[in-house]
């Protein structure tokens, strides 16, 4: 009979079979504990683990928290020393990819980590009742407004140990994330237009003597009135097109648990031209829907005759061509010079390279109307003959 046998069976061997199970248990026990406290150090997270984690420990060491343990944040506060194992269990098959470089990247590319980490993950330490909050110079932020609509810490904050703004990623395929604390990301609630969830004017967030005018405004060719304003369109239509290609990467993902309360996007999803301007401040300098419909430029006429006033301020090259219909001059006789009128000048023209290349748009009578009967019998042709 083996001598274990003997252990689990005789009676007289018991005393002996408690003390080996009291020795089993302590070991067990002391292994547990070794391994938790070992897994919940920086260096099990950062040293072992190095590689899969090599980008983030670069960007907490630039962080305000880099004297915390990487589980202040990472596992449940107060924890119960059962859930903290159940915790290590939970993420024991990234021990996998971790060993044999599989793991994906970027890292949490959706923000699951924010949208998820629970309030008391930061209230453990900063308790915002009794702390007054320094903000920038020129901004004005309500904190408590928010903690009664439910928005969490990390809903703003979420690189607030993990910033990104001087660091080269070196592991492939990591990418940079949203920074939260900037102002189109304030903009995933709040908006100028009607129904929003949070006020978007101004004042809400900026002292009276705080410059509103970023800076890409005051680059020539931003607008000019009668002068060079593709610089604002170009911006406009860069914007449209980089939120248009946000929404389709936002469209990958799949649904993230949301801590919140509130519906909210992604940063990048916010066209930043709206988050200062109401879309109405566009269209009512603009005086017509754009870009202009299909066939427009071979069917004009009547439009620009109804508003002349609109067309003016985009065609127009002078306050002189904003005046009635003289604008259209601008496109129909490039010969003309913006300080006068058509009809002051057209005859230079004439003399210089003569009639013929009129003639490709006017017939000859159109001119004679004119010369011989005066405006109005010019005016009366025109209705009688569609400008030809
Ligand atoms: C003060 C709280 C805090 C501490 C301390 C902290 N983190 Fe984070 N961590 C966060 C938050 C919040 C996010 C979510 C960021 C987001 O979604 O934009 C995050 C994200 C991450 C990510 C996902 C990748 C990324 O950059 O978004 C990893 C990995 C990570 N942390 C590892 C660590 C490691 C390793 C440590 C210790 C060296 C650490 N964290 C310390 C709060 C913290
Ligand atoms: C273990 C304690 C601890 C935890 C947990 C913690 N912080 Fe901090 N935090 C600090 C300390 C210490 C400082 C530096 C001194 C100060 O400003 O209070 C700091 C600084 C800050 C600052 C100002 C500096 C900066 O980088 O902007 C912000 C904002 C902040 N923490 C937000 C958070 C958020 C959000 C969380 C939760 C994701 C969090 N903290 C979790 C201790 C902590
Ligand atoms: C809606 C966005 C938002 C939310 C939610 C939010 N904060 Fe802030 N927080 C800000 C802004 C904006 C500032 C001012 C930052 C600046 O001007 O530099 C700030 C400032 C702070 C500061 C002061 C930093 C300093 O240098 O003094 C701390 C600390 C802080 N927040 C912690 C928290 C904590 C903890 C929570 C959750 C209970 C929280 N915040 C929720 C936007 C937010
Ligand atoms: C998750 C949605 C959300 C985000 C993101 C958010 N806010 Fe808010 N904010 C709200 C809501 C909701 C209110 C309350 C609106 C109300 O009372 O009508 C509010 C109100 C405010 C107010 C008070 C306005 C007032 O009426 O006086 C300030 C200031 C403010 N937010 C600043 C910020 C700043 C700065 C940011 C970005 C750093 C930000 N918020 C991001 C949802 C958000
Ligand atoms: C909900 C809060 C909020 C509202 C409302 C808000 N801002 Fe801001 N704004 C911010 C925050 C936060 C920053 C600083 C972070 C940054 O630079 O993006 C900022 C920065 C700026 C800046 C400097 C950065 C830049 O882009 O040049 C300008 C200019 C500005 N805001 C203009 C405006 C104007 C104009 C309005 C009104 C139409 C407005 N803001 C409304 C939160 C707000
Ligand atoms: C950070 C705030 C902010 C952002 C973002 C912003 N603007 Fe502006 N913009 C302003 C302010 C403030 C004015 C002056 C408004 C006024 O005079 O009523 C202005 C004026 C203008 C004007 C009138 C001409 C001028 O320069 O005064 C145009 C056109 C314009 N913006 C277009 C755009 C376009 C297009 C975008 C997006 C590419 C954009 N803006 C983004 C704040 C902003
Ligand atoms: C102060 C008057 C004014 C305001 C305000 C204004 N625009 Fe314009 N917009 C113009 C003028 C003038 C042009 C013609 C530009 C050119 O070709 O030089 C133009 C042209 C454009 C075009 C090009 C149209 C095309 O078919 O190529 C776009 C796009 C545009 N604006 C977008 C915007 C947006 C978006 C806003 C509001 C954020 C805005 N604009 C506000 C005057 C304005
Ligand atoms: C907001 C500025 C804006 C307004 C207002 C505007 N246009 Fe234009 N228009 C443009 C721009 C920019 C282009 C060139 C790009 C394009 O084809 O969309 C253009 C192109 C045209 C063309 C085609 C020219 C060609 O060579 O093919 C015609 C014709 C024209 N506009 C006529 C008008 C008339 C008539 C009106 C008034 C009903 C008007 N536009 C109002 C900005 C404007
Ligand atoms: C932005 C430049 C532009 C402006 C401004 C413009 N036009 Fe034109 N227009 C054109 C061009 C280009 C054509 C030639 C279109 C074609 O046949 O392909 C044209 C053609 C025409 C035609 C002949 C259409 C046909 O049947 O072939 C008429 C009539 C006309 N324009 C009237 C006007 C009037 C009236 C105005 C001012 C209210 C005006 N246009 C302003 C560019 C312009
Ligand atoms: C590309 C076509 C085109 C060519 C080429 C052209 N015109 Fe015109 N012209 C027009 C259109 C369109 C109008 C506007 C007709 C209307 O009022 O409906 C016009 C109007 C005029 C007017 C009346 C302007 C006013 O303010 O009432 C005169 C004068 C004129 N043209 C002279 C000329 C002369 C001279 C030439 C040759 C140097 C010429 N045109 C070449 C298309 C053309
Ligand atoms: C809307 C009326 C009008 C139309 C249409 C018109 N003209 Fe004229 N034209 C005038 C007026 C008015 C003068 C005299 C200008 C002055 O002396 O200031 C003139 C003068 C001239 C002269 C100089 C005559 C001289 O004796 O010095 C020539 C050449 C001329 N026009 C050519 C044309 C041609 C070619 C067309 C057609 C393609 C045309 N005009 C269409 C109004 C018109």
């Amino acid at each position: 009979m083996s001598r274990l046998k003997r252990l689990l069976t005789e009676p007289a061997k018991r005393p002996q079979l408690i003390l080996w199970c009291g020795v089993v248990l302590t070991v067990l026990a002391a292994f547990v504990a070794v391994s938790t406290i070992g897994t919940s150090v920086n260096w099990f997270c950062t040293g072992p683990c190095h590689i899969v984690h090599d980008d983030n420990t670069m960007t907490f060491e630039k962080s305000s928290h880099v004297m915390l343990s990487c589980v202040a944040c990472h596992e449940p506060v107060n924890a119960s020393p059962l859930t903290f194992v159940l915790k290590k269990l939970e993420v024991l098959p990234d021990a996998f990819p971790t060993i044999f470089k599989t793991f994906e990247l970027p890292m949490n590319e959706n923000h699951s980590l924010a949208f998820e980490m629970p309030d008391e993950q930061c209230t453990q330490c900063h308790n915002l009742e009794n702390r007054t909050v320094t903000t920038s110079p020129g901004i004005i932020m309500n904190h408590g407004v928010h903690a009664n609509e439910g928005v969490s810490c990390t809903s703003c904050h979420n690189r607030v140990a993990h910033p990104e703004e001087d660091v080269e990623y070196v592991l492939e395929g990591d990418r940079k994330h949203e920074d939260w604390m900037v102002m189109d990301a304030c903009f995933r609630c709040h908006s100028l237009e009607a129904g929003a969830l949070a006020p978007g004017e101004c004042a809400k967030c900026h002292p009276a003597d705080f410059d509103l005018v970023p800076a890409s405004h005051y680059e020539p060719g931003w607008y000019q009135e009668f002068g060079e304003s593709g610089g604002h369109a170009a911006a406009a239509s860069e914007e449209t097109s980089r939120v248009a290609s946000a929404a389709q990467w936002a469209a990958g993902f799949d649904e993230v648990k949301h801590r919140e309360t509130l519906d909210m996007g992604y940063e990048r999803s916010v066209n930043t031209c709206f988050t200062c301007h109401a879309k109405q401040f566009c269209t009512d300098c603009h005086g017509i829907e754009m870009p202009h419909p299909e066939g427009f430029a071979t069917d004009h006429g009547a439009a620009g005759t109804q508003n002349p006033q609109a067309c003016a301020r985009c065609h127009a090259r002078s306050a002189n061509e904003a005046e009635g219909k003289i604008f259209c001059n601008a496109c129909h006789h490039p010969q003309s010079t913006p300080d006068k009128t058509w009809i002051q000048t057209h005859f230079e023209v004439v003399k210089i390279d003569g009639a013929q290349p009129c003639f490709e748009c006017h017939n000859p009578r159109y001119c004679s109307a004119c010369h011989v009967g005066g405006p109005e019998a010019a005016a009366r042709y025109v209705q009688e003959n569609a400008g030809k």
